[in-house]
């Protein structure tokens, strides 16, 4: 394999030349022997930027490609035991080379990495598949003693675009994909890591989560009992949003409901998580240890927009349910005083007003306060 040396964060990394795996000028990570994606550096970077804020003695990345993040985690985070894992020889083959060129202390495995949970517990464990993650799930939260981090790039069966590709992996029950669909995902992702903890006796509080490009990013606390697993399970529930007038319905069941109004089938569905996304305090600790601004700034949107814990409301959507104009969102914010963006959409925002403030505020008459 061609190797190239680049650098990222503060680690030294050989990976697969870009121009020995292009076609017809163009590169995609997936088409090299080993898996590296430059892209996925912010997923990285708050990852380290996590490690740093909680300080687990112990990490697992158990699907680590060229071993980048084990290497930051030991190098950056100051992880005194870091184990690196891939299944694939030429990954192992790779992360050797690099720990050595970093000169550090990190432990290789060539393991499946659900076999390499059920043998290993960390304080942190690292799931970062091509995919979904849900047949690491069980294995991931088994293994880790108080931190989970969970990558997932199947948003097509998370956002319910395809319903029988969410039963298979997530066991949700889709009704069709709703106008704050990247929020649902990531509700429908943390949904299926409780359900997994619950099955353990274990119970899960989101820390960190967020949608960027083409992933989703979850961190959990992981906790022990059955209690804590109760408590999590409560937060289940399912969503559900008419098509044509946009009203929301939250459940407690999977059923094909009905508009009450418009008389046409809802969408949605569940189980999804209804709880907070994430922790405020835990949010700032880790954007004072990040160093880029762009990033910062995304952790300051992701922490603002948690006080509405209701789904985002598309401007658009709500223009075409409502049959007006639609409305900027700096607009809409201004107009409804409590209220925010959000990273999930551009053309999105949160607010904890109540619906008919939001048809106000879209210059459809007064209603409410
Ligand atoms: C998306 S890549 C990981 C990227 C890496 N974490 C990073 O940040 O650059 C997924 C990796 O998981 C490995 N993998 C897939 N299935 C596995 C399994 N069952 N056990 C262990 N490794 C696996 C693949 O060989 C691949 O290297």
């Amino acid at each position: 394999m061609k190797l190239r040396e680049i650098r990222e964060g503060e680690v030294k990394l050989l990976i697969p030349d870009p121009s020995e795996y292009s076609k017809e000028g163009r590169f995609d990570p997936s088409w090299a022997p080993v898996f590296y994606n430059p892209r996925m550096k912010f997923n990285r970077d708050v990852s380290v930027a996590f490690l740093k804020a909680v300080k687990p003695r112990s990490a697992i990345d158990g699907m680590s490609a060229s071993g980048v993040r084990a290497l930051r985690y030991k190098i950056e985070s100051g992880v005194e035991r870091v184990i690196a894992n891939d299944k694939d020889p030429k990954a192992v083959d790779l992360i050797r080379k690099n720990v050595e060129l970093n000169k550090v202390d990190v432990l290789v495995y060539s393991k499946d990495v659900n076999a390499l949970l059920y043998e290993e517990r960390a304080e942190f464990v690292d799931i970062d598949p091509f995919g979904t993650p849900a047949p690491f799930l069980l294995s991931a939260l088994w293994s880790s003693v108080r931190y989970l981090g969970i990558t997932a790039t199947d948003l097509t069966a998370l956002e319910c675009s395809s319903a029988s590709s969410a039963r298979r992996k997530y066991d949700l029950t889709c009704f069709g994909k709703v106008s704050f669909s990247k929020e649902f995902g990531l509700r429908a992702l943390i949904g299926r890591i409780v359900r997994d903890a619950a099955v353990l006796e274990k119970g899960v509080i989101p820390l960190l989560s967020f949608y960027k490009d083409y992933y989703y990013r979850v961190f959990v606390e992981v906790k022990r009992g059955s209690g804590k697993a109760n408590e999590a399970l409560k937060n289940l529930g399912f969503y559900y949003e008419c098509p044509k007038c946009g009203l929301r319905i939250k459940s407690e069941e999977a059923c094909r409901l009905f508009c009450p109004i418009c008389k046409v089938p809802m969408k949605g569905g569940g189980p999804i998580w209804l709880g907070s996304l994430g922790d405020q305090e835990v949010i700032t600790k880790i954007s004072e240890n990040v160093s880029d601004e762009r990033e910062r700034k995304f952790l300051e949107v992701l922490r603002a927009e948690l006080i509405y814990n209701d789904p985002y409301y598309n401007t658009d959507f709500l223009a075409s349910t409502n049959r007006t104009r639609p409305k900027k969102v700096t607009e809409m914010i201004e107009c409804l005083g409590s209220a925010a963006r959000t990273h999930f959409d551009p053309k999105g925002f949160k607010t904890n007003k109540p619906p008919e403030k939001v048809k106000e505020c879209l210059g459809l008459g007064r209603t409410g306060s």
